[in-house]
């Protein structure tokens, strides 16, 4: 098992609601467990002082912004459009980067974005002054920094290794051009993945080697995404320590854009059982197709956890789970369950808010899960948003 699917399967492994009331497909997420994260990453921010943004390609709920924003410092963003949101939503600091903009991108995100992160010297050349001009029109001033490779991989899968030979990701200091950081206040890195604070300690450790000439040019350092702090068992002590030792050393401002530590384990998928066909093991079939609605399951490829259920084998009946779409890989794995599932069961997935609502398609035309929101102290479940097939027609012509 890859520590990836270890980390994934070993996440909640029920759910506080009453899967019966939920009409299905539904996202769910459990206001209570976010409130959980918070907490932890608001105890980072107090012993600290570090910056924390919500990242918004892993979770882009906008409904509760209001709840993350109590803690949260911002978001980063990785296109013209997360930026809108993030500004017309959130409404703290947005930062953004992406590893190329266009001409129409930069003039939006001069004037949604607080910083502006730029993945090459040609980029920063090229659009500094009309980043200046777009934003000074609407009275904005970013700031502007530029994405680092630290060259530097802490064995997360080549699909997440920003630092993997043959990266477009950041620039690597042979390609670092001191002569060119006039306007420059802050340097940002990604390297990371559902990793803890041992690996960002080595990171640290691999920048300061390589950049310790430029660090103490910048006002901020970005340290990006992909710590699992919310995790149970994360070394929270040593993030501290590596951060304050960090911004004390280099008396800089370090921020973090963690995605999936804000809301890791607080959502769920809840399905319904379509049918159940016999073909060398039982099929399920659910009301959900994996490719559509939790297209990290073949994409990673990991096997999401259902609540009651264990490996195959291990209880009295074993299926086979997959989806409604015509895709012969739509399949989320096999399980085993106490008794036999039947018409009308209901399935719920675990660690389901994170790379899920974000990603969702209408591949087949399936109907786009609706997102609800769960209430611990009343109990209560309430509907954010229902789709249909409006929604499905607009994307297309
Ligand atoms: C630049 C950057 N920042 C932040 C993140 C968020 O990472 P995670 O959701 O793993 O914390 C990512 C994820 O790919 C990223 O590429």
């Amino acid at each position: 098992m890859s520590t990836t699917e270890n980390n994934r399967y070993n996440g909640r492994l029920a759910c506080r609601f009453n899967p019966a009331e939920v009409a299905t497909p539904a996202f769910v997420v459990d206001e209570g467990l976010l409130a959980d994260n918070l907490t932890i990453l608001a105890r980072v921010k107090e012993q600290t002082g570090c910056r924390i943004l919500l990242a918004l390609k892993c979770f882009a709920m906008f409904s509760v912004f209001p709840l993350l924003r109590q803690v949260l410092d911002g978001v980063c963003c990785s296109s013209p459009h997360e930026a809108r949101l993030g500004r017309e939503e959130f409404g703290r600091e947005v930062h953004s980067f992406a590893a190329a903009y266009s001409e129409e991108d930069i003039k939006q995100l001069a004037v949604t974005s607080d910083h502006l992160i730029f993945n090459s010297f040609a980029q920063w050349q090229r659009f500094r002054r009309p980043a200046e001009a777009s934003a000074g029109a609407a009275g904005r001033h970013p700031a502007f920094g530029l994405r680092i490779n630290p060259e530097h991989s802490e064995g997360a899968i080549p699909l997440y290794d920003p630092c993997a030979p043959g990266s477009r990701l950041g620039i690597r200091r042979a390609d670092f051009r001191t002569d060119l950081l006039d306007g420059i206040s802050s340097l940002h890195w990604h390297n990371l993945c559902e990793q803890d604070a041992d690996c960002l300690q080595r990171t640290v450790d691999a920048v300061e080697q390589r950049f310790g000439d430029i660090i103490p040019r910048m006002r901020h350092v970005n340290f990006g995404g992909g710590h699992h702090i919310t995790r149970p068992g994360y070394r929270l002590d040593l993030l501290i320590n590596t951060i304050n030792r960090f911004q004390r050393h280099w008396n800089v401002q370090v921020y973090l854009e963690p995605g999936e530590a804000v809301a890791l384990n607080a959502g769920y998928l809840v399905t319904t059982v379509l049918d159940v066909v016999q073909a060398d093991l039982p099929i399920v079939i659910i009301d959900a197709s994996v490719p559509a609605h939790m297209p990290d399951v073949l994409e990673m490829p990991y096997r999401p956890h259902i609540v009651g259920s264990d490996e195959p084998g291990k209880k009295a009946w074993t299926c086979r789970i997959g989806g409604l779409s015509c895709l012969a890989g739509d399949v989320a794995g096999e399980y085993s369950f106490d008794r036999p599932l039947t018409l009308g069961s209901k399935l719920v997935f675990t660690d389901m808010a994170i790379y899920t609502m974000v990603k969702t398609n209408t591949f087949n035309g399936v109907q786009l899960p609706s997102i609800v929101r769960y209430h611990p102290d009343s109990d209560q479940l309430s509907l954010v948003r229902r789709f249909g097939y409006e929604d499905f027609k607009n994307r297309l012509s």
